[in-house]
């Protein structure tokens, strides 16, 4: 069975003040907190057993936020990175959750939107083996880890971590699958220049294996990093504008999770009489009365 780990460490120090009493991913994109969009994409995966991976000091505060996951009809996990040793790490700490099973990571403060994410989010998780990962052309690739197509086969050429001189404008977003391999190859890399355990350093192992596969991700998708100020602020205007015009919400777990089967009525509408009045709590109930489908 695929396990699911989401990583919402680091100091997100870029948005210091704002970060220093409670942690990034927790803060609110919108209506929901950001971990919400990264946990939606898991449960779009199909993805059940999740260990969410924090800091010392945080992990409580998502342990009180998510629970055992029984809200979801999932089971949740948590674990402490000591240090932000760097991303690939959680293959090291996440070692016996993942056990000889396939896996998959995904960054607490990334959001992905579109049509036709989970048919593309279930064919990565079904493959049989390799990795997979999602490029999305940005104007800032020497920000990310960065993917280079061959013109003519389109296959993979190299992947870098923020190069100073990028060969392509394709950013590697932070959603990767990988079949079982990963935790070996986790263990077998070393500490970058910046000291920390890469990621990009996992998926060129799958690269140099020919078992990297890129899926792009084209104009009808959406893809935030919010590691800014500004990139907050751009994630939380984009899902306002379209949870407001189309009166549906974006990544609302409960919803995927009763749309998976992993939740029945009874318990969504449970959940909402837990969270009180409100908007979202409003949204749960629609929810079941059929009137938000
Ligand atoms: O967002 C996609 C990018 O994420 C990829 O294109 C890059 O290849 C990948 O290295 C990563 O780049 P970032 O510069 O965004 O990584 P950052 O150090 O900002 O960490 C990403 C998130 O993970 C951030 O919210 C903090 C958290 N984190 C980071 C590190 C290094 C941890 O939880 N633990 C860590 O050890």
């Amino acid at each position: 069975m695929r396990k699911g780990i989401i990583l919402a460490g680091g100091t997100g120090s870029r948005l210091f003040p704002v970060t220093l009493g409670v942690s990034k991913q927790l803060l609110p994109v919108y209506d929901k907190p950001m971990i919400y969009y990264s946990l939606s994409v898991l449960l779009m995966s199909d993805i059940r057993q999740i260990l969410l991976i924090s800091t010392p000091d945080d992990i409580a505060s998502y342990e009180r936020l998510l629970g055992d996951g029984s809200a979801y009809g999932i089971e949740m996990q948590y674990a402490v990175q000591a240090e932000p040793k760097g991303l690939a790490e959680a293959f090291i700490i996440g070692a016996d959750f993942v056990g000889s099973n396939p896996s998959t990571l995904i960054l607490g403060d990334n959001i992905f939107y579109g049509a036709g994410l989970i048919q593309l989010c279930m064919t990565a998780a079904q493959q049989p083996d390799g990795a997979t990962v999602f490029g999305y052309h940005v104007l800032d690739p020497e920000r990310y880890g960065v993917v280079e197509f061959d013109e003519e086969t389109e296959l993979v050429k190299s992947i870098e971590e923020k190069p100073k001189l990028p060969k392509s404008d394709w950013a590697v977003t932070g959603l990767y699958y990988y079949d079982e391999q990963v935790v070996d190859i986790a263990h077998s890399i070393s500490p970058s220049a910046r000291g920390e355990l890469e990621i990009t350093d996992i998926n060129a192992a799958y690269l140099e294996r020919q078992q990297l596969r890129v899926q792009k991700l084209g104009r009808g998708f959406a893809w935030f990093d919010t590691g800014t100020h500004d990139s907050l602020q751009d994630a939380a205007a984009f899902v306002r504008t379209i949870e407001t015009r189309q009166d549906i919400k974006i990544c609302c777990p409960e919803e995927i999770a009763f749309d998976n089967g992993y939740i029945t009525a009874d318990q969504v509408l449970r959940r909402a009489n837990e969270l009180g009045a409100g908007t979202y709590s409003d949204y749960l109930r629609r929810l079941v009365e059929g009137i938000a489908r």
